[in-house]
Order: C-alpha cells, then structure tokens, then sequence
C-alpha cells in the first residue's frame, strides 16, 4: 500500500530507542525524511545515521531536552531550516519515574508536567505554522496504556498523561478545518529500556525478571509482550495519507490488554 507520506518532512521527539526510534525507522522507510533528537548528542547522531543507512531517507540528528522550551524551538528552526517545512509531528519524552501517589513529591510533579504535558504543548505551538501552511499534518502523541486504566505505582503517568489525552481532542477539533489530524497512541508493554526499568523496581522488591514478564505476559490476550515496532506501525498508518478521516482518537496497542469496551 501507498502511504503518501514519501518525501514529507516528520520530526519524532525522544528516538535514539525504544518507542520514538522504532517510529523514526518506520516512517524513513516510508520515504519521510526524518528529525530525531535526544539528550545525548553522539548518540542521537549515530542513531540517525543507523536509521538512514537502514531506509534509505534523510534522517537528522540532533541532541535536545523535550523538558526545556528552547531546545525544543531550536531544534524546530533546525529542521526547518534544512528541510524547509514540517508534515508529521509525533511528541514522545522519557517516562515519568515509578510512584505511588504517598510517594509523589510536589516537585517531581511539576517536572514530570513539564516533561510530559509542556512538551507537547511546546513542540505543537513551534511546529503548527508550519503545518498550517501546508494545509496537511498529522500530530501523534505517545502515551501509554495508563490514560485508559491507571497503572500501579505509576501515579505520574496515570494523571498526567490525561492531560495530553485532552489537549489532543481539543486540538483535532480546532485543527481540522486546517488538514491536520491529531492522535494518541496508547501503548501496553513493549520491550524496550524504558520497561526494563519497571521490571528492574520490580526486582528489588524481590520478584524475578522472567516471573514479572510471565504474569504480564499472561495477561495480555494476545499472550507476548510487544516490540517497539508493534506501535511504530500504527504510528506510521496514522501519519499516513490513509488516515485523513481520522482525527481525536486514542488508540491502544496492547495486545488485547485493556478491558474497557471502548
Ligand atoms: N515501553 C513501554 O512498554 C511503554 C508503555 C507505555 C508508555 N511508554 C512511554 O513511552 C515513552 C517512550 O518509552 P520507551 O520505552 O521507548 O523509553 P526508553 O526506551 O527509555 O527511551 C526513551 C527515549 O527518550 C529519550 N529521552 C528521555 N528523556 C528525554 C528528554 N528529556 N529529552 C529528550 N529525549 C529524552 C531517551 O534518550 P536520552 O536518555 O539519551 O535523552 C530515549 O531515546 C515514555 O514516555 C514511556 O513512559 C512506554
């Protein structure tokens, strides 16, 4: 299938691994050129090399904080100064730290709505002239399977996520008449670093490694836990030319996980 999406300029936040580097792969093999960014420069740069080698596509580089205003519209200035324009957005950041809401601190608030929340307000406000210009885009947020059913001893994700969840709505509704789409996905688990920091809380409170995996595992209708490319794939479809009458959603890739009937 034709995606349309060959030559658009898409920008993912937070993607030398994981969740925002999967996304990054998939859409250069679809032809994007593609802008990845992390905190750390040498790797960010050998990650977009890694990826333009493997597409084919343009891929830059660049090393930023999501959590800080500046870099974000730097690095936005960056892309367009190479590329001249900006199609596909797809905000990500690092996960907010393991808490129950007795462990929460009032600043680690603050700095996970920074970091969660303030991000994609930043990168949107930054990027949107841009968009608007083309009367194309698409705007695809990662969030997690916490915004549909509260996960344990996850309380920042659980509460801040939902604010993103409601920015995302309000922004279809006021983008559309523009050509531009807005989602969330919802991932479930996949196997990345970022999980295995979860799993390692769950080992120094005394569970094993493959038991941990295993309960999740069995949870999950489809029976796995899923790769960074199981998402990577809808975000692509949702980037895509196919997806234009779709706009406000929240889709979960989980395997099945979530209960809910809607
Ligand atoms: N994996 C899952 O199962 C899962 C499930 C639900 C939700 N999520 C959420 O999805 C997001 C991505 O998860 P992941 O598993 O892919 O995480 P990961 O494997 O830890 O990767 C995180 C990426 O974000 C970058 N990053 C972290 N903080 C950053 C910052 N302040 N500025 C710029 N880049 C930053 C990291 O690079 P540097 O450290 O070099 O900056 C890295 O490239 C997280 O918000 C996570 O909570 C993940």
């Amino acid at each position: 299938m034709d995606l349309e999406i060959k030559n658009k300029v898409a920008i993912v936040f937070a993607a030398s691994k994981g969740l925002g580097k999967a996304a990054a792969l998939a859409l250069a093999k679809e032809g994007c050129r593609v802008a990845i960014c992390s905190r750390d420069a040498k790797k960010i740069e050998r990650v977009a090399g890694e990826i333009e080698a493997i597409s084919g596509s343009a891929v830059l580089g660049r090393a930023v904080d999501v959590g800080k205003k500046e870099d974000i519209d730097r690095f936005i200035k960056n892309v367009v100064d190479r590329w001249g324009t900006i199609d596909i957005l797809v905000n990500n950041a690092g996960g907010p730290l393991v808490a129950t809401f007795e462990q929460s601190q009032d600043d680690e608030w603050l700095k996970w709505y920074n970091l969660t929340f303030m991000s994609v307000v930043r990168a949107v406000k930054a990027a949107l002239p841009f968009l608007k210009q083309n009367n194309w885009g698409r705007i695809i947020n990662i969030t997690s399977s916490s915004v549909k059913a509260p996960i344990e001893s996850l309380v920042y994700s659980n509460s801040i996520r939902l604010a993103v969840v409601g920015l995302a709505k309000t922004l279809s509704r006021e983008l559309g008449q523009y050509g531009i789409t807005v989602h969330n996905v919802a991932p479930g688990y996949h196997l990345t670093d970022g999980l295995e920091r979860i799993i390692d809380n769950r080992v120094e409170q005394g569970q094993k490694r493959e038991d941990v995996l295993n309960e999740w595992s069995q949870n999950i209708p489809v029976g796995r836990i899923g790769e960074p490319e199981d998402l990577a794939a809808l975000i692509t479809f949702l980037a895509s030319g196919k997806a234009g009458y779709m706009s406000g959603t929240t889709i979960s890739v989980d395997g099945g996980l979530y209960a809910g009937t809607l």
